[in-house]
């Protein structure tokens, strides 16, 4: 991945506040800096406070878990701490050195009082870019059915504040109810992309279609707001996946140059084609040796409207218009068939059309069903 972030770089500042930087002559600029980076400091708390208040809704005295790794941004961890502190909860912030890996592949790096932080919070927020869903302490710590977590694995300033703090959160959870709403009432589903992808499924109208964003107070997993997400009925899924936005991991991936092809038949990855990042996906998932790692575990719309392709897949797969799938190990509470695996993937195809039983609702990344449209252009204004 071309990101490589470092708690002692700068905080990014956010495109407004360079182009003002930019504007300046060189004393202007350094008589301006404190000033201008006080503004992206008071843009990450005002996006934190959203975080904390409308998203995860921290309430006074329970106990809060953040945490980050080594390769992670700390000021985002810091911030939301200090968010869910106003906002009268117990909260532990701890950081450690980045694992060698992801899901249970992090399981031996990890240190003890971690796992038993884990184990013991009502709500966890997980800014880690190794990211640990899917690891053993992970699992664990959902087993217990107390805390609430919520990934926002590979956040930074610049995207907090963009696909938090610039959004408007109540119109984005209207249009993510509204698309999981014909979601769930569609069986037979197709979905394709300019780049390729050709995929055709059925969907299971007992199993669930989340929404992520809002941190409910039932126990569970939770995602960034901007994706709605669901496994579809797994021998079903037929046909081509090219993924042409990023993939992540294998750590050696992020945003692609060259499109991955997927050939799924009844729900397994059966052949991948493209160039060298294609056989670096396919050499990753073999090196397993799990035959899970090629199961496709879900699928998701993107749609939060702060997100740009950047390489990190926290924002990849919530591009606007974009579809994730996931591939590997899939979540019990998705309640597929598919099941664990060693760990897990996500990789991004741009520019969906999506039709639902043969209704179009979305063209080329747009979004044409009438109530998803208005509420789409309401989501995109803060
Ligand atoms: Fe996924």
């Amino acid at each position: 991945m071309s990101w490589q972030p470092c708690p002692s770089r700068p905080v990014p500042v956010n495109s407004r506040v360079e182009s003002h930087i930019r504007s300046g002559s060189r004393r202007e600029l350094e008589r301006r800096k404190p000033i201008l980076s006080s503004l992206v400091d008071f843009e990450l708390a005002r996006a934190a406070e959203i975080l904390a208040r409308d998203l995860v809704r921290v309430k006074p005295g329970e106990h809060v878990l953040i945490y980050a790794d080594s390769e992670s941004e700390w000021n985002v961890a810091e911030a939301t701490a200090r968010a869910a502190h106003n906002a009268g909860a117990k909260v532990a912030l701890m950081r450690y050195p980045a694992p060698r890996g992801v899901g249970e592949e992090a399981d031996e790096d990890l240190p003890g009082p971690l796992s038993a932080a884990m184990s013991n919070c009502d709500l966890m927020i997980e800014f880690s870019k190794m990211y640990l869903l899917y690891s053993t302490p992970w699992r664990l710590a959902m087993q217990r059915k107390r805390a609430r977590y919520l990934c926002l694995s590979g956040m930074t300033s610049d995207m907090m504040t963009r696909c938090i703090g610039g959004i408007n959160v109540e119109a984005l959870i209207k249009f993510q109810d509204r698309i999981a709403d014909l979601t769930r009432s569609a069986k037979a589903m197709r979905v394709t992309t300019p780049a390729g992808t050709d995929m055709e499924f059925e969907n299971d109208p007992k199993r669930p279609v989340f929404t992520e964003g809002v941190v409910a107070d039932r126990p569970g997993d939770y995602m960034l707001i901007g994706q709605v997400d669901w496994a579809p009925i797994e021998k079903t899924l037929n046909g081509k996946i090219v993924f042409d936005g990023s993939v992540w991991p294998p750590d050696d991936l992020g945003r692609l140059a060259s499109p991955i092809i997927l050939t799924v038949e009844d729900g397994k990855v059966v052949r991948i084609d493209g160039g060298r990042e294609a056989r670096t996906l396919a050499r990753w998932l073999d090196g397993f040796n799990d035959p899970a790692m090629h199961n496709v575990a879900h699928i998701a719309y993107g749609c939060n409207p702060g997100a740009k392709l950047s390489g990190r897949i926290v924002e990849d797969e919530r591009v606007w218009g974009a579809v994730e799938w996931g591939l590997g190990y899939q979540g019990e509470t998705f309640l597929g068939v598919a099941g664990p695996a060693k760990t897990h993937t996500d990789g991004i195809c741009l520019n969906a059309s999506i039709w639902m039983d043969g209704k179009q609702i979305a063209s080329e990344g747009t979004y044409i069903h009438p109530d998803l449209a208005s509420l789409g252009k309401l989501a995109a204004r803060r």
